[in-house]
């Protein structure tokens, strides 16, 4: 575990309110786990725009009566494989299929898969999971 370090912040006591009122709505049990959640949550976002190395997961549903959509999904998967790290798929009910792929790789590149994903026709409810690699980048 790296060096813990504390440090001081001053701000508005109104502002401080309004935090400590979102934290708690949040479940957190203290300001420095929040704070520690944001800033890392800030710099995944900064990834993310920089092209960073990036993970995070796709999930969507789609019916599997469809043969032809489940063929398109199938082939856009096997054309990604460099940013695809695994794919689990689970029968929802008699005709839905839920669908999570887990991705890592340049945020670019899991962008476009996320994006012709969201556009084949008959993919539903397709969202796309922005988390970081575990490292931290500043540049
Ligand atoms: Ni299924």
């Amino acid at each position: 575990m790296s060096e813990l370090v504390r440090f001081g912040v001053s701000l508005e006591k109104k502002l401080l309110d309004i935090f400590d009122d979102l934290i708690r709505r949040r479940k957190y049990t203290n300001r420095s786990e929040a704070i520690r959640d944001m800033i890392r949550q800030e710099l995944v976002k900064k990834t993310w725009e920089a092209d960073g190395n990036v993970a995070g997961a796709v999930t969507f549903i789609y019916d599997h009566h469809e043969r032809e959509l489940m063929n398109k999904i199938t082939d856009l998967q096997h054309d990604h494989q460099d940013v695809i790290i695994s794919a689990q798929h689970i029968h929802l009910d008699h005709s839905n299929c839920l669908e999570i792929v887990a991705v890592r790789g340049r945020a670019k590149n899991v962008l476009k898969l996320a994006d012709l994903l969201k556009a084949i026709k008959g993919v539903q409810h397709c969202t796309l999971s922005m988390a970081g690699t575990g490292e931290v980048v500043v540049e």
